[in-house]
């Protein structure tokens, strides 16, 4: 794809954007990533499409065309929601399969088919047929950060801004047993706080992970608060349970940025993903973001120039077998219903 021209129209029309983003942009850079914005944005429009964009995106994505931003909970709602013709997925494969199940109607574009992710790949459909022989009855709770095939044989889905509420759901239906699948780190969290909550449901483990999340190691948190003690820090319950037991917060990407700009905490760090932290400076200049993050490769596959391309010829598009996709929506249904 050819450079796009940097015209005073397009520095005119993007300029709000910029203000925001100055203090992460050089004006050099910005006058690249300018034109790509102004393209998206006009296409977006002419196509009546709408860009969901994940809270790891970069700032140039998520200030500079995303119509919705969040968590894994808020894109599958408002992709529910939405009255837009295409929908493109920018974050990761599993989140534009969900945004599928819930909109078979639309047209569901990935800029990059590559955009996985290692908690979604550790687990099958068959992975999961096999849990429920060996454990009949007990209810199979996933992660949304799974694939169609094994949201398909699960009973429910949940998110991390959900998943205490839905297995205290399951708890009060009268389940002593639940299978949570595929994060382990998730499923630990949750077990701990189910158990500091008095309760004695007995929580079966997936031994997946995600790659960005398990690196976080309690030294991290302690290396921070040596040299800033007034450092509030805020762990995202994918982090191993030692990592979470040093926090002072833990919440999704969503409940992250809520507790940031409602606190506005002098100095905070992220247990997180690195544009988490970028974003959040934009939008909280007071607060200082102490840099101890990971990257998601997978998240990083998706760029201004990937977007410009799959709105311009529709493709890559997400097809999903029918009764995979009626199936898998059943448990993304029962998620939203009960949270
Ligand atoms: P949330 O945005 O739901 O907190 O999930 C984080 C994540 O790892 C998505 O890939
Ligand atoms: Fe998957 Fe982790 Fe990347 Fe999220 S951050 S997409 S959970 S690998």
């Amino acid at each position: 794809m050819q450079p796009l021209e940097y015209t005073p129209e397009i520095a005119e029309a993007t300029a709000p954007i910029f203000a925001k983003l100055e203090h992460q942009y050089k004006e050099e850079h910005w006058r690249t990533l300018a034109p790509y914005i102004y393209e998206i944005n006009r296409l977006k429009a002419e196509k009546n499409a709408v860009i969901l964009a994940h809270n790891y995106m970069t700032p140039d994505i998520f200030y500079g065309v995303g119509d919705v931003v969040g968590d894994s909970l808020m894109l599958a709602q408002q992709a529910a929601a939405s009255d837009a013709d295409i929908i493109v997925q920018c974050g990761v494969h599993f989140m534009a399969e969900t945004s599928k199940i819930l909109c078979p109607e639309k047209k569901v574009l990935m800029p990059d088919m590559n955009a996985g992710c290692s908690l979604s790949e550790s687990i099958t459909g068959a992975d999961v047929i096999a849990l429920k022989k060996e454990y009949p009855g007990v209810p199979v709770v996933t992660y949304v950060n799974t694939s169609a095939d094994v949201k398909a044989e699960s009973d429910v889905c949940c998110t991390s801004s959900n998943a205490l509420k839905i297995i205290k759901a399951l708890e009060a239906q009268g389940h002593k047993r639940i299978i949570m699948t595929p994060d382990k780190f998730l499923a630990k969290n949750v077990a701990n706080e189910m158990r500091d909550g008095g309760s004695d449901v007995e929580i079966i483990i997936w031994d997946g992970a995600c790659m960005v999340h398990e690196r976080f190691t309690p030294e991290d948190v302690r290396r921070v608060r040596e040299e800033h003690k007034d450092a509030f820090v805020l762990a995202h319950p994918e982090c191993p349970p030692e990592v979470m037991a040093e926090a002072d917060f833990s919440g999704s990407t969503a409940q992250m940025d809520t507790y940031i700009k409602e606190h506005k905490p002098a100095k905070a760090v992220l247990m997180t993903e690195c544009s988490m932290g970028s974003n959040l400076a934009a939008a909280n200049p007071s607060v200082q973001m102490l840099g101890t993050c990971q990257m998601c490769p997978h998240m990083k596959r998706i760029s201004l120039p990937k977007i410009l391309k799959c709105l311009q010829t529709e493709q890559p598009e997400i097809t999903l077998d029918p009764e995979t996709a009626k199936r898998a929506r059943k448990a993304v249904d029962k998620m939203l219903e009960l949270s």
